[in-house]
């Protein structure tokens, strides 16, 4: 079932998220809505607030980042609980964008590799480190769960730059191609 992905403005998207316990929800049943509302938006990652739920959850998936981060192609999975508990001092800069901020795209900059605790979709404890555009991904998505969005970290005269849009998103003022509460 596609969810309407929730855009700025709505309080979803910067309330502090709680950890998914086995039991409470069918995470399967989720994971697998959330797969299919971000392949219909053509995403690369979409986070449990972004479709109204405070929990801690993401999932990634590269697949149409093609030919501009090849690596990125069979990056698809869960993370469930995640915890970045290393980051490395290197930073680097990439444009990204947001499904819940429709029409903006700002160059941010964070650590080259992450390394990341989080239970897959089968609660199972594991233990990676990303780098490059997958570090990149995995850190969006996990703002999300922390109340975050990208333009937060975006420096404040771009801020000033996308507030007007920001603020047309926020009043509904926008046009998204794919399902969304506003
Ligand atoms: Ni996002």
């Amino acid at each position: 079932m596609i969810l309407p992905i929730y855009l700025y403005g709505q309080a979803a998207l910067r309330k502090p998220t709680e950890d998914v316990v086995p039991g409470e929800m069918d995470v399967k049943e989720l994971l697998a809505n959330m797969q299919e509302t971000l392949t219909a938006a053509e995403g690369c990652g979409l986070a449990a607030p972004q479709v109204g739920l405070s929990k801690r959850i993401f999932i990634v998936d590269g697949t149409e980042l093609g030919e501009d981060y090849p690596d990125c192609v069979d990056f698809k999975q869960a993370f469930l609980n995640p915890e970045i508990i290393e980051e490395s001092e290197e930073t680097v800069s990439y444009s990204e964008g947001c499904l819940s901020l429709p029409g903006i795209s700002e160059n941010v900059v964070r650590p080259e590799t992450i390394t990341i605790r989080y239970q897959d979709a089968d609660f199972n404890w594991k233990e990676e480190t990303f780098s490059g555009f997958k570090a990149r991904i995995v850190q969006h998505e996990y703002d999300h769960l922390e109340g975050h969005v990208f333009t937060d970290r975006i420096s404040p005269i771009r801020r000033q730059f996308v507030k007007g849009k920001l603020t047309n998103i926020a009043k509904g003022k926008t046009t998204a191609r794919y399902r969304c509460k506003r």
